[in-house]
């Protein structure tokens, strides 16, 4: 029976609000030392929770068709009550979203937040931000404009590389021989119903797989070594209220930004909406320079850096392939950068230049000097994953504290 009475008390009775409750926020013990780089999962849910609101009034409004999809993204943007702010929200939501991503997956980097036990958490992870690329280059067909247009062009064409199936592969997943409106529609339906389902389960997956093994933390020390007489960790705190009150300052400030860049900069000098996308799709008119939007450009980078097409597309996959394995790759004892050697940091260093640089070289012009520095950080970036097992054995640690050091 319930503790509670009335109301609530009733349902509890049927359906385990209080314990869920408890499990999850008031009685769901974090460590008490999370800094600046634990603010990111809150956010990230706070943005998607933006995504999917903005993109059910925006759908209202749309126009899946390859003859109405512009107008009636301009009849938003210009008819539609708030249509202006409904779109820039999502269109903004979307950069943020990666923004925060990869702000949040390299806090699992710096701590091995992916290290055991929370393999599943970081394979959901990963999981999760596979989706959430194809949700945005499905998503970025739909306005319909040249980018969109040529910019999906060029990545279903890439299948075509894939020996044997490849051209039959494009074909199936245009469902015409270039681009058209029946592409449009398809992804259409992935990007409103399909992948949004799969997202928000992966998310909920994450989160249950975060809170049956709890947060790691900066130290990367265990909190559950240390436990007072009533079983609670003495570095712990309970998520509610002390994380709840403390995630909306990280929250406040990030909707600052947000609407800083909403209000005054929703274009991002072309980085989050790009030029060409204000003109209508055209498939006589190629973009003089197409580069996909900056979140994918690391591996658009690394893509054009390798001569052979087929060759580029087994490295782009690989890229994000080997992240999924990584918590198999650190064979280090101790799980924080802070007590890891200088091997393990010099490489977290170089690869995080590599992957920015990487970024940066896939969304100019590519040049044969610009090429030969993309090979150079694309293997940087598979040497900081490749060599991981080796150097994260053979270097020398410092001592972990038994307790959290604030
Ligand atoms: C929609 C996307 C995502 C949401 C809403 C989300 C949400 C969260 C939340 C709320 C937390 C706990 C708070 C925190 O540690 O910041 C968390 C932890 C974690 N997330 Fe995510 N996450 C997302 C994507 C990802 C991705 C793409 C990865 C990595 C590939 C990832 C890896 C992790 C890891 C390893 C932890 C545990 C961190 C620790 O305890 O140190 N997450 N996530």
């Amino acid at each position: 029976m319930s503790t509670k009475t009335g109301l609530l008390g009733w349902i509890d009775d049927r359906l385990p609000v209080v314990k869920a409750y408890e499990t999850h926020m008031s009685k769901y013990y974090a460590p008490k030392n999370f800094n600046f780089w634990y603010f990111f999962g809150a956010i990230a849910m706070v943005v998607l929770v933006n995504q999917i609101l903005t993109g059910i009034w925006l759908t209202m409004s749309y126009e899946p068709s390859a003859e109405g999809a512009f107008a009636s993204v301009e009849y938003i943007m210009r008819d539609v009550e708030w249509g202006w702010l409904l779109r820039y929200m999502h269109s903004t939501g979307a950069s943020a979203f990666f923004v925060v991503i990869y702000l949040h997956m390299f806090r699992g980097l710096l701590y091995g937040s992916y290290q055991k036990p929370r393999e599943l958490i970081w394979i959901f992870g990963m999981a999760i931000y596979l989706i959430l690329m194809a949700e945005g280059f499905f998503g970025y067909l739909l306005p319909w404009g040249n980018m969109s247009f040529w910019g999906a062009q060029v990545i279903v064409s890439l299948a075509g590389a894939i020996p044997v199936v490849g051209e039959d592969l494009a074909l199936w997943v245009r469902g015409d021989f270039l681009i058209s409106g029946i592409t449009l529609n398809r992804f259409f339906a992935l990007h409103v119903v399909a992948l949004p389902i799969v997202l928000i389960a992966l998310v909920v997956l994450h989160l249950l797989a975060l809170h049956e093994v709890g947060s790691n933390n900066p130290d990367g020390v265990d909190i559950k070594k240390h436990k007072d007489k009533d079983g609670i960790p003495l570095d712990g705190v309970a998520f509610h209220p002390f994380y709840t009150v403390h995630d909306l300052v990280g929250i406040a400030v990030f909707l600052f930004v947000f609407s800083i860049v909403v209000f005054y900069f929703p274009e991002m000098g072309g980085y989050f909406i790009e030029h060409a996308n204000f003109e209508p799709a055209n498939g006589l008119k190629t973009p003089e320079h197409i580069a996909p939007v900056w979140y994918y450009t690391p591996f658009y980078a690394m893509l054009r850096a390798i001569p052979d097409k087929f060759g580029g597309l087994i490295v782009m996959g690989g890229a994000i392939a080997i992240m999924f394995v990584l918590p198999w790759l650190d064979r280090s004892p101790v799980k924080s950068i802070r007590y890891k050697g200088w091997a393990s940091k010099g490489f977290i260093v170089a690869f995080a230049i590599s992957f920015v640089i990487l970024g940066v070289l896939g969304a100019i012009p590519s040049s044969d000097g610009r090429t030969i520095l993309a090979q150079v950080c694309t293997v940087i970036y598979f040497a900081f994953f490749m060599l991981m097992p080796f150097y994260t054995k053979a270097e020398k640690t410092k001592p972990v504290p038994e307790r959290v050091t604030g």
